[in-house]
């Protein structure tokens, strides 16, 4: 998996089908050398580089390269001679700048560390996982800088992250990447990435790269609805299935920047990690500083294998607990059924249908706790509101165990509400920067986690609340950006690391819950999808994908999640119509087949429903039970784009090949329309796959070069879900 050789002084990482490549050149910079397709070892590849381009910048000191600012760099610096962005920097004490990073040494052994403090991917017993780990130093400031690989090769993924160690005098790192590559021909490529805002999250985002810097970024203090932590180099021609793809996602869940800058050379610096923005973080002596986890993934075979290969990677190695390998619940969520207008009797109603149609789980969502009618109040008084539940969360559980449902229950633990005891008593656990008048964003303020005390109280309320009842489920939220970011208990030099420590406050506490917890299943939340990122899956396994729940909206937001997270991690529910948030109609049948392949749930009033709405929900739970896994362990296909036709189409094929599953959705109606098919993927040319609803009878071959027609007819607002068995 990983060489060094000493002739040539080059590292070679090799995946099942990747190679990447760098090495140690003159002077000891550290110069990238290749990544793609594997390509085999003894390949020397010094015609990667060139001497021949003019620079303005040059030492002439033994450097016959000339300048590193024509060179591809494997983890660049600023201020000698190559003078495109850094992945790292910082201002030493005495004021200067320029960090001059050369190879020094280097270990390779088995298995992968866990990062400090962080979330990352992890090896298993018997996984084919190495790690190089690469130590740079800088001798005149004594700073050295470890750069980590560790190649999952059987999971085609390389993972690179960053530390540094400070053993000179003190100095403030201002910007450090988790991973930055240098490509030629940049030029090639198109720039893919996924943004959105509330209820519009991760819509697919493609334009051809430009000569100069393109990025994407958060500075709201989390991952964002805005921009998802993920970036895609393709080829311009690449599509689902064929064509060379680029990507990196970060294993973080605060503010990030990706993206590539591309010189005059056309070779693109292509980067992900935290933003510098507004970032600086002060190491003394002997202090070290631990950078969040890339997860670098190549394809050649288009975008569905790259998203493929994060899929896989995700749902085995890194989320964790006795959730991963399980199926999950079937639920009932009450939000979009009664707001925060709620009473035992009400919640128990719905209950009571959740139990007849099949459901697991009943979760009681924003509202149970204070004086909290509306919005504006009790966050952080977790406390029950005895008016609404007068025999408290344990009366309410038991009831719903007497049923035969499981209770889960809603908390946003990172909020204070000005209006709240917590606030009156603790006004300095806000984050706020002195002197300023704190904004608030949906009436609260934020509580500021970097400090000791606020994770205590965080950790010991949250604690009680889980013991105080038969609790299997959290909805964890996070409904604002962040503001005025500053903490009343740093120094003034330090303030800059508030968004970060803030981050790692919040793993801290999600460590310590999710490990006293194990049986609880966790879902975050962030007004939706606005923190669906890889951070947050390490410590729950599923992510409400958005506040929009509307199906026709959500067959986009869950087709631009999946290009890097899998539907096992997507929270999909059913809910009322007229939609709460587009007022749109929806056939019941259709918001099945969307919220099906996630991880699927009603959020309306299930004592509205009529007759026969309740029997096509019993159906859906059904489904649901029988498919569950096949969505969840299999391998998902992308097949027509909503973003780029009015019908789209996915398949599922089950782990153990036996089970496809067709969905297919229309979004507008046309008339008279042109013949269209839809050609499945994955399957085998020569097994014989029998379609479930009519007996027919096709070859692997036929499905996936002939297709099957869209059969449907051209009002809007169709879909189906086709189920096919391999004989
Ligand atoms: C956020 C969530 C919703 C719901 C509300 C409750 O917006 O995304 O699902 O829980 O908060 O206030």
């Amino acid at each position: 998996m990983i060489t060094f050789n000493k002739d040539s002084r080059f590292f070679h990482l090799s995946t099942k089908n990747t190679s990447y490549v760098f090495g140690v050149y003159q002077m000891n910079h550290l110069i990238h050398l290749y990544w793609g397709a594997k390509i085999p070892e003894e390949n020397v590849l010094t015609h990667y580089l060139s001497t021949q381009r003019m620079s303005f910048s040059a030492r002439d000191d033994g450097f016959t390269a000339g300048s590193t600012d024509n060179l591809t760099m494997e983890y660049p610096t600023f201020g000698s001679t190559d003078l495109r962005s850094p992945a790292f920097d910082c201002v030493f004490a005495d004021g200067s700048r320029v960090p001059q990073l050369r190879y020094y040494s280097h270990k390779i052994y088995d298995g992968k560390p866990k990062l400090e403090g962080l979330p990352a991917t992890y090896c298993e017993e018997g996984d084919k996982v190495q790690t190089l780990e690469v130590e740079l130093v800088d001798s005149v400031k004594d700073l050295h800088v470890f750069l980590n690989y560790s190649v999952f090769e059987d999971y085609d993924v390389i993972t690179r992250s960053v530390r540094v160690e400070n053993r000179g005098e003190k100095c403030k790192i201002t910007t450090i990447l988790s991973a930055s590559v240098d490509l030629n021909s940049a030029h090639n490529y198109d720039f893919i990435h996924l943004d959105g805002a509330w209820a519009k999250e991760r819509a697919v985002n493609r334009q051809p790269l430009f000569h100069g810097k393109q990025s994407v970024d958060s500075k709201r203090g989390a991952t964002s609805a805005h921009h998802n932590c993920f970036v895609a180099l393709s080829e311009h021609n690449a599509n689902e299935t064929m064509g060379e793809v680029y990507s990196m996602n970060l294993v973080y869940s605060g503010n990030f920047e990706a993206g590539c800058e591309v010189d005059s050379y056309d070779t693109g610096r292509m980067f992900i990690g935290i933003n510098p923005f507004e970032f600086g973080w002060t190491l003394e002596n002997g202090e070290t500083f631990q950078s969040p986890e890339a997860v670098l993934v190549y394809s050649n075979k288009g975008l569905g294998a790259m998203s493929r290969i994060y899929h896989k990677l995700y749902r085995e190695r890194l989320c964790r607990g006795k959730f991963r390998d399980i199926e999950r619940y079937a639920l009932i969520n009450n939000w979009e059924a009664t707001y925060m207008r709620f009473n035992e009797e009400k919640l128990l109603a719905i209950a009571e249908k959740a139990k007849d149609i099949g459901l697991d789980l009943f979760v009681l969502d924003d509202g149970w706790f204070g004086k909290r009618d509306v919005d504006n109040c009790s966050l952080g008084d977790w406390v029950v509101y005895k008016e609404k539940l007068p025999n408290g969360l344990s009366g309410l559980a038991q009831k719903l165990n007497a049923l035969g449902l499981k209770f889960g229950l809603w908390v946003e633990p990172e909020m204070v509400s000005p209006n709240s005891d917590l606030y009156r008593a603790h006004p300095d656990w806000a984050l706020q920067t002195k002197g300023r008048v704190p904004s608030t964003g949906r009436t609260q303020l934020v509580l500021d986690l970097s400090r000791k005390d606020v994770r205590e109280f965080t950790i010991n309320w949250l604690t009680e609340i889980l013991s105080s009842a038969n609790i299997e489920y959290i909805k964890w939220d996070m409904n604002r950006n962040m503001t005025e970011v500053g903490s009343l208990l740093l120094s003034d030099e330090r303030q800059s690391e508030v968004y970060h420590r803030y981050i790692l406050g919040l793993y801290e506490i999600l460590e310590t819950i999710t490990s006293r917890f194990p049986n609880i299943l966790f879902e975050s939340c962030s007004g939706g999808g606005g923190r669906f990122d890889p951070g947050m899956l390490h410590y729950m396994p599923q992510t409400w994908t958005s506040d929009d729940s509307d199906a026709v909206e959500r067959v986009y937001i869950q087709y631009g999640t999946s290009m890097c997270y899998p539907y096992s991690a997507m929270g999909a529910h059913v809910s009322a119509c007229p939609n709460h948030q587009v007022r749109r109609t929806t056939p019941f049948e259709m918001r099945g087949h969307v919220a099906l392949p996630g991880q699927f749930g009603f959020e309306l009033d299930l004592s509205k429903l009529t007759d026969e709405e309740i029997e096509i929900a019993k159906q859906q739970v059904k489904e649901y039970k029988e498919f569950g896994a096949v969505f969840h362990r299999g391998d998902c296909y992308r097949l027509i784009s909503p973003f780029e036709s009015h019908i789209s189409a996915l398949n599922f094929v089950s782990e153990d090949k036996n089970t496809v599953i067709l969905l297919r959705y229309r979004t507008v109606a046309k008339p008279n329309e042109p013949y269209a098919f839809v050609k499945l993927q994955g399957l085998e040319p020569d097994a014989i796959y029998v379609r479930r609803d009519n007996g027919a009878r096709y070859s692997g071959a036929f499905l996936m070069n002939a297709g099957i027609p869209w059969e449907f007819a051209s009002t809007e607002y169709q879909s189906a879900m086709t189920v096919f068995d391999k004989q």
